[in-house]
């Protein structure tokens, strides 16, 4: 094995740095972020740090950087307390990618891009009517973390759209590789997958069973 000790990783560039932790983490569930703000304008930006919190309630959260670095997604969120999350197909990674530019307010990153809004009954915020899994978000929390000016938002689940349910397993398992849906490593490194395996629920005493 290669150490890389802290006081050496302190020491890098800050972009070289950058990169290499965020990869560290591994692969990431990256997804568009739809918000419209007061006034109706919609904005759209990718997110990669998203994360399951609890099922029941339905609670996904994200990390929203800085307000200085991120600030569109966040207002909107906190003024309309509603937003969406679309999966990213491969053949929309260049125009999801394109929309973190830091585009000024009031301009719509869907004009932008061409990616398409989509609105439904019910949910103010803008779907990207390419993505094949789409759902609907409501705010319930933003927590601060101050020791790096970031917030982790919190929100419940809602309204769920999948282009095919034929993804969906009996036991409710979305296979996401047959709807395409890509991950994403680092800042700006995107991937298709395929499944390895699916297991039992683990018990001591026995081997993982595939299922
Ligand atoms: C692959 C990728 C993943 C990103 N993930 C996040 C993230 O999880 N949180 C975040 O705040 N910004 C993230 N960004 C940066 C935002 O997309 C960018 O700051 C965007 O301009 C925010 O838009 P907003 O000001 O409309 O919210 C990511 C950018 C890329 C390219």
């Amino acid at each position: 094995m290669h150490q890389l000790s802290k006081s050496t990783i302190d020491a890098w560039d800050a972009r070289y740095r950058g990169n290499f932790i965020n990869s560290l983490s591994g692969y990431k569930s990256v997804s568009l972020i739809g918000t419209v703000n007061a006034s109706g304008q919609p904005n759209v930006a990718v997110f990669s740090n998203i994360v399951h919190i609890g099922a029941n309630p339905a609670l996904i959260g994200f990390i929203n950087r800085p307000l200085a670095a991120a600030p569109h997604t966040i207002a909107n969120i906190q003024a309309t307390g509603c937003y969406t999350i679309n999966h990213i197909t491969p053949s929309m990674v260049v125009q999801a990618h394109q929309t973190s530019a830091k585009y000024d307010d009031g301009v719509s990153e869907f004009a932008q891009t061409g990616l398409s809004e989509l609105y439904r009954d019910g949910c103010p915020a803008p779907f990207v009517a390419q993505s094949a899994v789409q759902y609907s978000m409501k705010l319930v929390e933003v927590v601060p973390i101050t020791h790096n000016n970031t917030f982790f938002v919190i929100g419940a689940v809602q309204d769920v759209y999948l282009s095919s349910l034929d993804c969906v397993g009996e036991d409710g398992f979305i296979e996401l590789p047959q709807l395409d849906t890509v991950t994403s490593l680092g800042m700006d490194g995107y991937y298709v997958t395929s499944r390895l395996g699916r297991y039992a629920y683990a018990k001591p005493g026995s081997i993982a069973q595939p299922i």
